[in-house]
Order: structure tokens, then C-alpha cells, then sequence
């Protein structure tokens, strides 16, 4: 064997659950990977237990593991974000050289991959942060990636990257995002869109559960039949399976023993601050971040619970309401709001990529999503075609197919936030969509009264609906107007 055929197609350090299967994915593929983690234990259980899935070139430092790629060395770090990562990025860079590609692997926060690439860029070296979704079995089987760094580096990585991805319609969930923080920025909103259609689910879940009274196996079955249909996706699969399982301890549906505090790691969190920032309305995700705040908040919740009036509620029964049209409202609310969210996470995408000059394309977004993703969704082919179609378009609900859709879902949508709040049982996404949704599509809100009171107390001015410029009544004097500008 020649030297160059021992050395190693590409690297990974940090071999966690994540680390170790996204190295076996490689050499499943028939790459050889190299393999380091700090504490060598793991390193050696990976190729005791794997070794015989493919080549791995195991290293006991970091010197070691550079020695053992090919050039332009690869090397993607899949340790915990933040200081570790930093930690690793400069060992790594210490012992490369350039034009060698650091590819950070984790969730890490856009900015921070935009200052890791200029750090890393000014050594010579290439630094790409790729967002990998599909948690741990994506990353043994094919994730969804999105790679963002120098056009110039996916030359070299990106054929590595297709080879791993998850593969629909013969097209890899793998495509170049755009420079520096793009890829991470496009996984940040992929995860916050994620938040938000978990919480829709479980928005559903809870109308069946508690306002038609149905158990969670009845619940499962109901799931499954909307798998079938314009829901179908990974995330409804796995809820029915959830629903469907009893606890084997107390015979119980587990649902009914699991806490109900949600937990988060913070890349919804990270997505909604950056909508704030950037001016975008993501109400959906930002509901269904605080909706996991507020579960967590378990003392004041204690508190509370049966101790705050509820004024006077009702019931389906009492209201007449057919338990089957009532599902069938229920899986239309869900469809409109969850629509509604990759609306706003898509304006969220557009926005984020005019601010850093990176040129997303949604389509190519709604295409790598489609499978290996938590996401993954038959309707992601939808928003692929409608932004194919018009990646002008100024909202998903604009597209003509949507519009379509939203005009048979909104009756149901409506009487679902009516009814739950008839009830007292809370939807934030639900509602919160909804609001969001007759907010687009109103000719006045509002915020003419907003600009007003801002005139009045803080002389901030205001546009008039007649003629252009900048506008002041003078409150404390003779009321008169002023043009300002
Ligand atoms: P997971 O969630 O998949 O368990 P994680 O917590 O994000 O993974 O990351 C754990 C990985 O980061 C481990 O490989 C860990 O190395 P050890 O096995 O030696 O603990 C690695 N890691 C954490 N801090 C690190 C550091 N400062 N330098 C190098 N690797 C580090």
C-alpha cells in the first residue's frame, strides 16, 4: 500500500454520539475517516465496535490525526459548541496548514462561525460551519447539511458531504448555503421552524387529549391517518408513535408519566433574537419558544394551577360539536399554522441573507430539507416548487398553490381558536398564527394609532397616507401639523 492511499479522505474529532455515527456514515460510504476524541476511550470503542463497517484511521493526538489526511486536509469537529469548539478550531489550526478545510459540525451560533471564519481565513485556512440536521440516526444513515464557508472549499468537500446526506428524489440534502455563518444561520432557522411545528403538534395532541376527551392511543391512530395525507412527516410519524406507547412500569400511557417542562438547547431562542434583530415577525417559533419557557416554569405554574379564575367555560358536548368534524378542524388548524411558521421562517431566511450578503435560495433550502431532517415533510416539495416558481415571492402564503390550501383551512382554523378559547385550553401557535395571518391580510392596522401616541408623547412624527414626508401635530400647543421632512 502507497502512502497516499493509507492517508485519510476526511477527519472527525470529537466521537459523541453524533461524532462517532457521522464517522461510520463516511466509511460506511467507503471513505476512509480518521478518528480523535480528547479522552481516547472513545476513539477505541468507535473502531472496536465499528471497526469492521469500514476504514478508520484512529489517532491518539491531534498531531497524529492531522498527519493522517489527505491534502487539502478535511476535518469536521463535532464537540460540544462554544469554548470547546474554539478550543479544538485552534488546535486544529495550529497544526494544518493552508488551504486545509475546518469544518465545524455542531449547533453553533452564526455570528460566532462568522468570526471563527475571518479568524481562521486570515491563517490561510479555509473554515466552513455546516448546520447537520437528523439528530443521531441522521448521522449514521444521511442527514440533511447545510455547508456554509467558501464557495471554493465545497469544491473539495461538497462531493464528500452528497455522499453521506440523505438522498430524495435522487437529489442529496446537501447543497453549498452561502459564505461564513450561512449554513449555521440557515440550521439555526431550520431548528427554530422545527420548534414551531413540534409545538402545533402538540397543540393538536391537546384539543384531541382534553377537549375531545380521546385517549392517546385513539390520539396515535388519528396521527397515523394524518400521515397519510398533507401532514405527512417525520414529526407526525414520530408523535403517533409516542402516543402509542404505554410506560411499562405503571401500565400507563407514557405520555400521561413523561413531565411536561420542555426542554431546549437554544437554537430556537437564537432564532428568534435574530428575528428580533433583524425586524422579521417569526411569531410561531417565538410562541413555541415561550410556550417551552412557560411549561418549564414548573414553581409558578404550581402556583397557579386551580388558583386562577377561569371565568365561565364550556364544553364540545355542551356546544354540539361532532367530535369527527372537531379532528377534522383540528388537523386544518395545525396545516394553516404550521404553514404559517415556515412562512415566517423562510422571511426570517430572506432577511438574514440581505443583512449578510449571503444569497440564500429558498427553494434550494425547501429541497436539502426534504429528508434526514427532523423536518422532512411531503410539503417541503411544495415550497421548493413555489419558490422555484417566484423566489421573489414576498410570503409562502402568497404562492398560489398555499393560497389554495389556506383558503379551505381558514373556516376550520377559526372556529379551532374560538372553540379552544371557549374552553380554556391554550393554543398559543394556534392563535398567535391565526392573529398573524389576518394581520398580513388587513388594509389598516393599528399601528396608525401606535404612530400617533409616539407623535403625541414622544414627537417621533409620522408618514401621512396622502402625500409624502415626515409629520408633527403640536399636541401641547395649537394641535396644528408640521411637515418636519
Ligand atoms: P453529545 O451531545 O453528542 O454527547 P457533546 O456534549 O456536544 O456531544 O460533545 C461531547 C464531545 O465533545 C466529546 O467528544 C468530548 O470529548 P471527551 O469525550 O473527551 O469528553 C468533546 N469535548 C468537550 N469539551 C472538549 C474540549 N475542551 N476539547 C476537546 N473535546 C471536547
Amino acid at each position: 500500500m502507497t502512502e497516499q492511499q493509507a492517508l485519510a479522505h476526511i477527519g472527525v474529532v470529537g466521537l459523541a454520539v453524533m461524532g462517532s455515527n457521522l464517522a461510520r456514515n463516511f466509511a460506511s460510504r467507503g471513505h476512509t475517516v480518521a478518528v480523535y476524541n480528547r479522552s481516547y476511550e472513545k476513539t477505541a470503542l468507535l473502531v472496536e465496535e465499528h471497526g469492521n463497517e469500514g476504514s478508520f484511521l484512529p489517532a491518539k493526538s491531534i498531531e497524529e490525526f492531522v498527519a493522517s489526511l489527505e491534502r487539502p486536509r478535511r476535518a469536521i469537529i463535532m464537540v460540544q459548541a462554544g469554548a470547546a469548539t474554539d478550543a479544538v478550531i485552534n488546535q486544529l489550526a495550529d497544526a494544518m496548514e493552508p488551504g486545509d478545510i475546518i469544518i465545524d459540525g455542531g449547533n453553533a451560533l452564526y455570528t460566532d462561525t462568522m468570526r471563527r471564519e475571518r479568524e481562521i481565513s486570515a491563517k490561510g485556512l479555509h473554515f466552513v460551519g455546516a448546520g447537520i440536521s437528523g439528530g443521531e440516526e441522521g448521522a449514521l444513515n444521511g442527514p440533511s447539511i447545510m455547508p456554509g464557508g467558501p464557495k471554493e472549499s465545497y469544491e473539495s468537500l461538497g462531493p464528500l458531504l452528497e455522499s453521506i446526506a440523505a438522498v430524495v428524489d435522487g437529489v442529496p440534502c446537501c447543497t453549498h448555503i452561502g459564505a461564513d455563518g450561512a449554513g449555521h444561520f440557515v440550521k439555526m432557522v431550520h431548528n427554530g421552524i422545527e420548534y414551531a411545528d413540534m409545538q402545533v403538534i402538540g397543540e393538536a395532541y391537546h384539543l384531541l387529549r382534553y377537549a375531545a376527551r380521546m385517549t392517546p392511543a385513539e390520539i396515535s391512530d388519528v396521527f397515523k391517518e394524518w400521515n397519510t395525507g398533507d401532514l405527512d412527516s417525520y414529526l407526525v410519524e414520530i408523535t403517533a408513535e409516542v402516543l402509542a406507547q404505554v410506560d411499562a412500569e405503571t401500565g400507563q400511557p407514557l405520555i400521561d408519566v413523561i413531565v411536561d417542562s420542555a426542554g431546549q438547547k437554544g437554537t430556537g431562542r437564537w432564532t428568534v433574537k435574530a428575528a428580533l434583530d433583524l425586524g422579521i415577525a417569526t411569531t410561531g417559533i417565538g410562541e413555541a419558544v415561550f410556550a417551552r419557557a412557560l411549561s418549564g416554569a414548573r414553581t409558578q405554574r404550581t402556583a397557579a394551577v386551580g388558583n386562577l379564575p377561569a371565568g365561565t367555560l364550556t364544553t364540545l358536548e355542551a356546544l354540539g360539536v361532532d367530535r369527527a368534524d372537531f379532528i377534522e378542524d383540528v388537523r386544518r388548524a395545525l396545516y394553516a399554522s404550521k404553514l404559517v411558521a415556515y412562512a415566517q421562517g423562510f422571511d426570517e431566511i430572506k432577511a438574514g441573507g440581505v443583512e449578510n450578503n449571503w444569497e440564500l435560495r429558498p427553494g434550494d433550502l425547501a429541497t436539502i430539507w426534504r429528508g434526514g431532517c427532523i423536518i422532512r415533510a411531503k410539503f417541503l416539495n411544495r415550497i421548493k416548487e413555489a419558490y422555484e416558481t417566484d423566489p421573489e415571492l414576498q410570503s409562502l402564503l402568497l404562492d398560489p398553490y398555499f393560497k389554495g390550501e389556506v383558503a379551505n383551512l381558514v373556516d376550520s382554523w377559526r372556529r379551532v381558536v374560538v372553540l379552544s378559547t371557549q374552553l380554556g385550553l391554550p393554543i398559543p401557535v394556534f392563535a398567535s398564527s391565526l392573529s398573524y395571518y389576518d394581520s398580513l391580510r388587513s388594509e389598516r392596522l393599528p399601528a396608525a394609532l401606535i404612530q400617533g401616541q409616539r407623535d403625541f408623547f414622544g414627537a417621533h412624527t409620522y408618514e401621512r397616507t396622502d402625500k409624502p414626508g415626515h409629520f408633527h401635530t403640536l399636541w401641547s400647543g395649537d394641535r396644528t401639523e408640521v411637515q418636519t421632512s
